[in-house]
């Protein structure tokens, strides 16, 4: 299927690397402009270099920085003519006991999973909507469904950004004017992220990695972990031409992992 988006531009939010990087990938690949930001300058650099192989046609743009700052977002809106796509990523909070979070750790986890995307949506959605074509796809995550004790920074934090979606894909000027706004939930994905937790897990535990990840895997209908192509791909069909009366929707990504009938 054409998804319907050659010449399109996009800003694919944190996009070095994991989830960010198979948004922009199958974007890139369906022909959209992108510009893709992440504040490390060198793995940055890298997938630009690999997006701009694999995609000769299409322009890349990499913008390093922190988009959870207001010079991060600011460096990030300039680089493109336009924006008609909007990915918004950032990496998610550390896991703990809310018994040992200050308030400091709740404004870090709002700025990155909450705030960030509200500020970049201000600045993108009324443009979009003048124009009469918008797609915003936000990365949130499975515990949005199904909450993960530990990560209780996330769960909160990206459950706030979930609540004012809700409201605002559903104003008349936004929605009635094929601009969507749709959340992209991911369970297990074999990401840097996802690595780091296994490592973490086994070391806690005394088991092998091996067997924390097999076991990690075996829990999952699926019996696999996601990949960020399969991610991607998902993103860009929200994205597509197609995909116009999507919007206020909670998609998840989970290989079956969430138990429920809805
Ligand atoms: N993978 C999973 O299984 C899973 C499950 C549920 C939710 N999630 C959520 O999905 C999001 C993406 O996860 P992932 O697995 O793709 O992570 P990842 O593999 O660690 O990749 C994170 C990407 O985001 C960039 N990044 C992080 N913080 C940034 C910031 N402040 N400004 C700009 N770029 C930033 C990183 O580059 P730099 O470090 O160089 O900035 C990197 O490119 C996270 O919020 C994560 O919590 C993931």
């Amino acid at each position: 299927m054409d998804l319907g988006l050659t010449g399109r531009w996009a800003l694919v939010c944190a996009a070095s690397k994991g989830l960010g990087a198979g948004c922009a990938e199958a974007l890139a690949g369906e022909g959209v402009n992108v510009v893709i930001t992440a504040r490390g300058e060198e793995a940055l650099q890298a997938q630009a270099a690999k997006l701009r192989a694999a995609n000769p046609g299409v322009q890349v743009i990499a913008v390093a920085g922190d988009i959870t700052t207001e010079a991060g977002r600011a460096a990030a809106l300039a680089a493109a003519p336009q924006i008609d796509i909007l990915v918004n990523n950032a990496g998610g909070p550390p896991p703990g006991d809310f018994r040992d979070w200050e308030r400091d750790q709740w404004i870090a986890a709002l700025d990155a999973n909450m705030l960030t995307p509200i500020a970049l949506i201000k600045a993108t959605v009324d443009a979009m909507a003048a124009r009469g074509f918008g797609r915003i796809v936000n990365i949130t995550s499975g515990a949005v469904k199904a909450p993960i004790d530990v990560l209780g920074l996330s769960n909160g934090a990206r459950s706030g950004l979930t609540g004012f979606v809700a409201g605002l894909s559903r104003q008349s000027r936004i929605a009635g004017r094929n601009v969507t706004i749709n959340n992209l939930l991911p369970g297990a994905f074999d990401t840097e992220r996802l690595q780091k937790t296994l490592v973490a897990g086994a070391q806690k535990s005394g088991q092998a990695l091996d067997e924390v990840r097999v076991k990690r895997m075996a829990g999952i209908p699926a019996q696999r972990f996601g990949s960020a192509e399969e991610f991607g791909a998902i993103c860009a069909l929200m994205c597509s031409a197609h995909a116009g009366y999507l919007t206020g929707q909670n998609i998840l990504l989970d290989g079956g992992a969430y138990p429920g009938t809805f």
